[in-house]
């Protein structure tokens, strides 16, 4: 390596290996690469192999001062290598066999590329920590999710100890308990059980594994250096603060796409992170339609539905009369013969538009969208909110249940779907979204938070900015 990359600092990013993750990972990395640090970014190799195959050699060609590296996740291959892994065998396997390997990388690319002056991980890749303090390699965090869900996740113990989980039986699922109001939550006053991350609704001590999993990384994020959060400060300020008196300092430096737009190099642009292979003649369709008169319909890269919920949701896009741009990705509806009603796709045929996966961004960036129907991943909710678009909310797992709540209850920019979905209530809310008060009041507010998302991220005084220069200001004061 030349002697000028020698004297730079070096960052390792690691990000979970999961699309919804590793988005803000490579834009966090592509980021920081602009404000002068070499990359080293981790994939395993599973999810480096799909984003060869989606996105082609070009997407990981490194540069001499932006390196792909790759580490095993320790699981045997899957039948499907096109599909999201199943989540807690995934969990499992990278808490029990990634921190050998993730030893070794870091201690190769320090001899051979430049020395390592800090990691940046996934806070769910809590095997990482361990690696740092080994090597001695300052670590910071970042937390990929809605803000409000680490605090749903720092509140799992409490709910244990006072036997709010596990459920005492399955019909705790369908008997309302879900409903109770869970009171002692910072910033989150009327909060229920059913808005908490479901990974609570266990029903026995043996079902816990991902309770316990998240129990340790929000215990373990405790003794990093710094944790970044993908929000900015008008958005979330409150949670931000409230989890300040709990860990090391706390840093909103997001929506990270828009930071990425506004300062990341042009020499990075071809690195990209899709694992599905997008499929951009949709933005040629949208270009047909009339403005603000499409739904968007997207469920991110984890949600799976029943056949029947499938069919749902197609009727209730058929009867609202809207256009609408509908990913289904190959491996979202459950069972092998899953099918689309064939009177469905009659009935909608020019005013819908099917694919398995499209640019995201491009689209809610459309002049032709208006309105999001999504599972309320924290990716999508803040692209939603960038692009000034409201949304309708199914959230399916993980945080989505709190994101969706705060979309709903606190900022007012979305209207939730009933899990148990039912054709004519998509239809009333599609039509609600579209053109009744409730829809217009949504709209008028997300536009609202768009330009505070914005400003955070554009000006050179906006908090997101202000943030970024305090921690490359701390990442700077690690390689002295
Ligand atoms: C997961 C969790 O579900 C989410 O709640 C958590 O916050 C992050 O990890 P995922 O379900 O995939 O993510 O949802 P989301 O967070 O919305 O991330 C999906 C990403 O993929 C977004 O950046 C979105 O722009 C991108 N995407 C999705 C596409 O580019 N094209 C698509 O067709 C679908």
């Amino acid at each position: 390596m030349g002697s000028n990359l020698e004297k730079k600092p070096h960052v390792v990013c690691i990000p979970a290996p999961l699309q919804g993750h590793i988005n803000p990972m490579l834009k966090l990395a592509k980021i920081l690469h602009s404000k002068g640090f070499l990359i080293t970014f981790v994939n395993t190799e599973f999810n480096h192999q799909r984003l060869l195959r989606s996105q082609g050699l070009e997407a990981l060609h490194g540069l001499p001062s932006f390196q792909f590296e790759t580490i095993p996740d320790g699981l045997p291959p899957p039948e499907n290598t096109n599909a999201t892994q199943d989540i807690p065998s995934l969990a499992k396997s990278i808490e029990e066999t990634c921190l050998g390997p993730f030893k070794s990388l870091v201690t190769r690319v320090n001899a051979s590329y430049a020395p390592v002056t800090c990691i940046v991980s996934d806070l769910l890749m809590g095997f990482t920590l361990a690696a740092a303090e080994e090597l001695g390699i300052p670590e910071i965090l970042l937390w990929t999710s809605g803000t409000g869900s680490l605090i749903c996740y720092n509140q799992f113990t409490n709910l244990l100890e006072k036997e709010l989980m596990p459920l005492k039986d399955p019909s705790y699922l369908v008997n309302g308990y879900l409903d109770t109001v869970v009171d002692c939550i910072p910033t989150m006053p009327g909060i229920r059980l059913k808005d908490f991350p479901p990974f609570i609704r266990i029903i026995y001590p043996g079902d816990d594994y991902m309770v316990r999993f998240l129990c340790s990384q929000v215990e373990r994020a405790r003794r990093a250096s710094a944790i970044i959060f993908n929000t900015f400060d008008a958005l979330e300020h409150d949670v931000l603060d409230s989890l300040a008196s709990m860990y090391p300092p706390c840093y909103g430096i997001g929506p990270l796409h828009l930071l990425e737009k506004n300062i990341a190099d042009e020499s990075l642009a071809s690195f990209k992170s899709n694992l599905w292979k997008e499929e951009p003649e949709c933005l040629k369709w949208l270009d047909s339609q009339a403005p603000s008169s499409v739904i968007y319909v997207n469920f991110g890269s984890i949600t799976v539905m029943t056949p029947q919920q499938l069919v749902e949701f197609c009727w209730g896009l058929a009867k609202s009369n809207y256009s609408f741009l509908w990913i289904i990705r190959p491996d979202l509806v459950i069972g092998d013969n899953a099918m689309l009603p064939p009177e469905f796709v009659t009935e909608t045929s020019g005013r819908g538009m099917l694919v398995g996966w499209c640019p995201q961004e491009e689209v809610l960036n459309h002049p032709s969208i208006g309105g999001f129907l999504t599972h309320s991943g924290w990716n999508s909710t803040l692209e939603s909110i960038s692009s000034g678009v409201p949304m309708i909310c199914w959230p399916f797992f993980a945080d989505q249940q709190t994101n969706c709540w705060w979309s709903c209850n606190k900022w007012g920019i979305a209207m939730e779907i009933d899990n148990n979905v039912k054709s004519d209530e998509v239809t009333k809310l599609v039509v609600e979204l579209m053109e009744g008060e409730k829809g217009r009041e949504i709209r008028k507010n997300v536009i609202d938070m768009k330009n505070k998302a914005q400003e955070a991220c554009i000006a050179p005084s906006g908090s997101s900015m202000t943030n970024l220069e305090k921690v490359v200001q701390l990442m700077h004061t690690f390689s002295k």
